[in-house]
């Protein structure tokens, strides 16, 4: 197919909620690496890893070769049957889960399976219903999912019953208009009373990212998860942590991004940098509640052999190449270059994030903090003409969030930087003329 009856077909035969990000899309055509190539043969440098997917690198040829060895070997099994791949990754992902204390692993297809299969369990667990989400956040697209998640744009059709929504610690747009510390982390303390007010009395759950990813990597202060966590567990519920985004050492230093707040949580759900590409959705738990879930469940593709194959050789992958410490690294590398943006760019509002999970929140104005969506949006296809691939999330669609693969290094985030600053120069003078 050329490039036009690809966008053509899309058209036709797609749903129309299949969306790009560009006016005209970007037919991808191959990738390697921290590179993508389109169907014209550009060559882009990707720090938005297939939404935060490719972590170790696209078609990465240590966990290739494990993958097509395992293909020709056993390509499906489903859970209804004991397979090696799927063993040797539930063990492996029991030996790196915070503390060792999570050692049993449900698996599925995608995050949104996983968090239905955590909110599944920790119901089974409590005897509870209700859950505490997060306003901001994101964690899927099945109907519970959706309920769980804190942003408008992506509730579509009717709810499923049973969720409210704390605040999150969105201190450059405090709800409350304060200033941390002065705040005394009013958000994280308002949960008392939302639980009191709005559920009754006793909870299953509180679910929540450890740095909002759709939401605009809004991370909270220090002290924001440990003070909810006494309030959740006062009311019977137990702690889920979203990781779909913020696991596998992503935030630096730690495998899981709730390791940065000093919370232990009862489940991990987790997907996408997982599997590098192949799909893959996992819950785990600590035993006693993962017992609790009695009778019999099945997922057709859960544990695939294949899928479980490629896991296994990510978490390895990391582990050998070190790249925790590379999130760290790099991360603060890329950090510290995106604040010298900020001094140079207007347009910059906020730079936050943690390790390899860096974003900038763009506005009109510093002082009124108008949202700079249009600019946001001129942004990426300016990026895109210089070569360059980031993504966009954020309630107001203008937070450029950067997520490359965790293997990359700082040549990689000066070229990034570079091509960055002229984008930002380009999409100034857009805005401009447009006015
Ligand atoms: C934090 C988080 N949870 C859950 C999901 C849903 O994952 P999936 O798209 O694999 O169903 C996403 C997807 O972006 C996510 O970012």
């Amino acid at each position: 197919m050329t490039k036009e009856e690809i966008i053509l077909a899309n058209k036709e035969f797609l749903f129309p909620a299949v969306f790009h990000f560009f006016k005209e899309p970007l037919v991808v055509a191959r990738a390697k690496d921290q590179y993508v190539w389109d169907a014209d043969g550009n060559q882009y440098l990707d720090f938005l890893g297939g939404i935060v997917t490719v972590s170790v690198g696209h078609c990465n040829d240590q966990i290739n070769a494990k993958v097509h060895q395992q293909l020709d070997t056993l390509q499906h099994a489903s859970t209804l049957f004991a397979n090696e791949p799927q063993a040797a990754l539930a063990k492996k992902i029991a030996s790196v889960t915070p503390g060792g204390k999570l050692t049993k692993s449900f698996f599925t297809n995608s995050g949104t399976e996983a968090n239905e299969t955590a909110i599944l369990t920790a119901r089974c667990y409590t005897g509870n219903t209700e859950i505490v989400a997060l306003r901001h956040s994101y964690h899927g697209r099945s109907a519970m999912a959706m309920a769980l998640t804190g942003q408008g744009t992506w509730r579509l059709g009717p709810p499923a019953a049973g969720v409210v929504h704390a605040h999150n610690a969105y201190c450059y747009r405090c709800p409350f208009g304060l200033t941390y510390p002065e705040c005394d982390v009013a958000c994280a303390r308002d949960v008392e009373d939302l639980i009191r007010t709005t559920t009754g009395g006793r909870i299953a759950a509180f679910i929540a990212e450890p740095i909002q990813g759709v939401g605009g990597f809004v991370t909270p202060p220090k002290e924001y998860f440990p003070i909810i966590e006494k309030i959740v567990r006062n009311h019977g519920g137990i702690w889920i942590s979203d990781e779909v985004q913020t696991g596998w050492g992503r935030t630096g230093g730690k495998w899981f991004g709730i390791e940065q707040w000093g919370v232990t949580p009862d489940i991990i759900t987790s997907a996408k940098g997982l599997g590098n590409g192949s799909p893959i959705g996992l819950t785990v738990a600590k035993p006693e509640v993962a017992d609790a879930v009695k009778g019999a469940t099945i997922s057709t593709f859960g544990g695939n052999p294949v899928t479980a194959t490629a896991a296994k050789a990510v978490i390895d992958f990391i582990e050998e190449q070190n790249l925790m410490a590379n999130c760290t690294e790099t991360g603060g590398y890329l950090r510290s270059r995106l604040e010298e943006l900020k001094d140079k760019h207007e347009l910059i509002g906020d730079v936050r994030g943690m390790g390899l999970m860096q974003a900038i929140e763009l506005v009109e104005d510093r002082e009124t903090k108008k949202p700079a969506t249009v600019q946001t949006a001129m942004l990426l296809e300016a990026a895109r003409e210089n070569r360059v691939l980031m993504g966009k999330g954020g309630m107001f669609g203008n937070v450029i969030r950067l997520t490359p693969p965790m293997n990359i290094g700082r040549g990689d985030v000066d070229q990034f930087i570079e091509q960055l600053d002229k984008s930002l120069v380009a999409c100034s003078a857009m805005a401009g003329s447009a006015r």
